[in-house]
């Protein structure tokens, strides 16, 4: 169950307490803190977007969480460079594209052997890899995914938990920090990053900014909107198994229980996308990002057949973003749609060719992990062949992507 089906499924039960309360079998006394503990949160929430919006948490003083993580963007960056700057100068930049924030919150935790619930699947199958932060899954919930662009040389290059606590300890978000998680925080610097960390989880859960299933896709699920034909079209090609299958792993359907489809079965896949060469890293010929067996993540480094695997993200708000896929290669939502349907059937439009006219397929993958990439639909063909998806209906994809978007509203 995901924290949002069990979310589901528990709010009803907190909801109901009041009339339950007698119950000697309840854990906590009558009235239940249930009052108490949602100002809490309201004020953690409060914090945190404080602290997520404050470039004060950088080393630089020049970089928030919001500088990636733009909210206007799906909280992905405004800019349309595949990676961004950071670091002490900001001279420095990652090695991957920032991944949007919105419902990210709804990722289960990593696992190498996923089983769906009964309700949503098949119960029995396993479905792999699946799960966790960040585009390899190696943060296991979102405040141990924090610490890293705290931390990390080329994001906000603090050089200790202690270097942020102090800077904290005497600024504005101090006193907010004291009156929620203790007045002596400050005296144990591990204790007051943890309160940090705690705080920017806490707000990245907060339904109403992260996930307000707002779309106008939300909006004809639930009756209340009506699709164009061309967004209809394309949400029959999303879905259909032979066309552009993208349901497969971008979830599109209500849950069985009936809660609102996130577009990400969270599965990590290889998909093969091309070498980015504006990605300074990749100057190196010996350098590759091989997601869930590394460099990043460290602890599934002798898994050859986890090589090349990056996780689905979910498409909520795809149509915000100005740079797709884990190394942010493509730039229009357009060119990544086509990709699916052109990779295996025209891949000389995607990949460099070489002095010998060759085409170097999947030239962002050493050869010996080729065999990781899927090739089911809507990949697959001999080059040649006709692409599942026809230009036109390529267009028809993009405007059923574009119903994605929050913040629909209604005629
Ligand atoms: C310099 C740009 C930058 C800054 C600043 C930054 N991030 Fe990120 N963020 C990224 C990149 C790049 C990734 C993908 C990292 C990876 O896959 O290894 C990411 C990934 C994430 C994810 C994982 C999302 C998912 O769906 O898996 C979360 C959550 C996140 N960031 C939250 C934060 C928070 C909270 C802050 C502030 C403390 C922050 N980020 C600051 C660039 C940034
Ligand atoms: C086999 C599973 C699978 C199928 C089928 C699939 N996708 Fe994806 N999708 C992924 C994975 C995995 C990624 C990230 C891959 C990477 O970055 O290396 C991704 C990334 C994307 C992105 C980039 C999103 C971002 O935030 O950067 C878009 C857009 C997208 N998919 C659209 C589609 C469409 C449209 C289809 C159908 C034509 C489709 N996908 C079919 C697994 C799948």
């Amino acid at each position: 169950m995901t924290p949002f089906r069990l979310l589901r499924a528990v709010l009803p039960l907190l909801l109901a307490v009041p009339a339950a309360a007698q119950s000697p079998a309840l854990p906590w006394p009558d009235p239940p803190p249930i009052a108490a503990s949602r100002a809490r949160v309201a004020a953690i929430t409060t914090l945190g977007r404080d602290l997520f919006f404050d470039p004060a948490l950088s080393a630089s003083g020049r970089v928030a969480c919001a500088t990636c993580h733009d909210p206007r963007f799906g909280f992905s960056p405004a800019n349309a460079e595949a990676v961004q700057p950071g670091g002490a100068t900001l001279e420095q930049v990652g090695t991957r594209a920032v991944p949007s924030l919105s419902y990210a919150q709804f990722s289960p935790s990593f696992s190498e052997h996923y089983y769906e619930s009964d309700e949503d699947g098949d119960g029995s199958v396993d479905a792999g890899p699946t799960g966790g932060f960040t585009w390899d899954g190696r943060a296991s919930r979102a405040r141990d995914q924090a610490r890293i662009p705290l931390l990390a040389p080329n994001e906000m290059a603090n050089a200790s938990p202690a270097a942020v606590v102090t800077r904290l300890a005497s600024g504005p978000h101090a006193a907010a920090l004291r009156t929620l998680y203790g007045q002596d925080l400050f005296a144990d610097p591990d204790r007051a990053f943890d309160a940090v960390l705690d705080a920017l989880e806490v707000f990245q859960q907060d339904q109403a900014t992260f996930a307000p299933f707002t779309s106008k896709y939300d909006a004809w699920l639930r009756g209340s909107a009506q699709l164009t034909a061309a967004e209809d079209r394309g949400r029959r090609l999303f879905e259909d198994p032979g066309k552009g299958n993208c349901a497969q792993c971008h979830i599109s359907r209500p849950s069985g229980s009936g809660a609102l489809p996130l577009f990400t079965d969270y599965g990590l896949v290889a998909l093969g996308v091309p070498r980015n060469v504006a990605i300074p890293a990749n100057r190196d010929p010996g350098y590759f990002d091989l997601g869930l067996c590394g460099p990043e993540r460290r602890d599934l480094t002798d898994h050859p057949d986890y090589c090349g695997l990056f996780k689905t993200p979910s498409l909520r708000n795809v149509a915000l973003r100005r740079s797709f896929f884990h190394n942010g290669v493509m730039h229009s939502l357009r060119d990544a749609v086509a990709f699916y349907v052109e990779r295996d059937v025209a891949p000389q439009r995607w990949y460099p060719t070489d002095a010998h006219g060759v085409v170097r397929k999947f030239d962002d993958l050493p050869e010996r992990f080729w065999e990781n990439v899927n090739d089911e639909p809507p990949f697959g063909g001999e080059a040649g062949d006709a692409p599942r998806l026809s230009p036109a209906e390529i267009d028809d994809v993009v405007a059923f992507l574009q119903t994605l978007t929050d913040g629909y509203t209604p005629r």
